[in-house]
């Protein structure tokens, strides 16, 4: 195995929350820190995320701002290197979802959630790929993707679009930057009970997340995961061991 350096400086965008928290705490726990980043709305919970990092005997830095703005990544980028030193990994994992027909689907919507799962992802590429070039250190890149981005679902096109689109862009980028020793890869998770997949009517509907699989069509029965198995995927994925996985 090709020698490269401890991945030790982590960015997680959407953090305060869901997959994105449990990253966050679960890459602390393996010696790494992390800046932790999402909307000005999560402040609250964003900052308990950093103390909980702390708490862990790691640094952590909680930095507000909109993943979907080139200014607002930019000015993260710099904050972490400005704290901490340096940046070995990205985790691009801001997302959000939105039911609507095709027919029905506003320019609003589209660009919304398109913007939100793919615009963020490749700002959070396209940065990350120029601090650690300039580092010349390799480093680890990750996105946020998904069942969807593997197999459509009806009533979902623009989330389903913007997920298929992550993979392209993980594949390409990955080629990109392989002659700079810098993986980049995305996990797909299926259905994880977080904001974005429980609704508040869960229980009269038949339990965890079944309102959103009734409305996305799936059986009440399909398997449910957990935030701590995506976590640990991405626990591996940033290991000296993955080096050989890009793409
Ligand atoms: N939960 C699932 O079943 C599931 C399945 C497949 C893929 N995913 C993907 O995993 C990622 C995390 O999802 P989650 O389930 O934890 O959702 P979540 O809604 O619980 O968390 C998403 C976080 O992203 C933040 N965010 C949204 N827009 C942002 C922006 N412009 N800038 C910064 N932060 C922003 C939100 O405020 C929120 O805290 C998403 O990309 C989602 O599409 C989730």
């Amino acid at each position: 195995m090709v020698d490269i350096a401890p991945t030790r400086i982590a960015i997680i965008t959407g953090a305060a929350q869901g997959i994105g928290e449990a990253i966050a705490l679960r890459l602390a726990d393996d010696g790494i820190d992390v800046v932790v980043n999402d909307l000005p709305v999560k402040k609250d919970k964003l900052d308990w995320v950093a103390k909980a990092i702390q708490a862990k005997g790691r640094r952590s830095l909680a930095v507000l701002g909109d993943a979907t703005v080139e200014a607002d990544v930019v000015s993260l980028v710099e904050k972490a290197v400005e704290a901490f030193g340096g940046l070995n990994i990205m985790v691009a994992n801001a997302g959000t979802i939105q039911r609507v027909p095709i027919v029905d689907t506003t320019i609003e919507d589209w660009d919304r959630v398109i913007n939100v799962n793919l615009r963020s992802v490749m700002l959070a590429y396209k940065h990350a790929a120029r601090q650690m070039i300039k580092q010349g250190r390799g480093g680890r890149i990750i996105g946020a993707a998904s069942m969807a981005g593997k197999k459509g679902f009806a009533y979902f096109p623009s989330y389903c679009a913007s997920k298929f689109a992550v993979r392209g862009l993980t594949q390409s980028v990955a080629l990109e930057l392989a002659e700079h020793n810098i993986t980049v890869n995305s996990y797909a998770p299926g259905i994880i009970p977080t904001g974005l997949t429980e609704r508040a009517e869960d229980e009269k509907n038949g339990g965890r997340c079944s309102t959103f699989l009734l409305a996305a069509g799936l059986p009440l029965n399909v398997p449910i995961g957990t935030t701590a198995m995506i976590a640990e995927l991405v626990a591996y994925l940033v290991k000296p061991e993955a080096q050989f996985m890009t793409g």
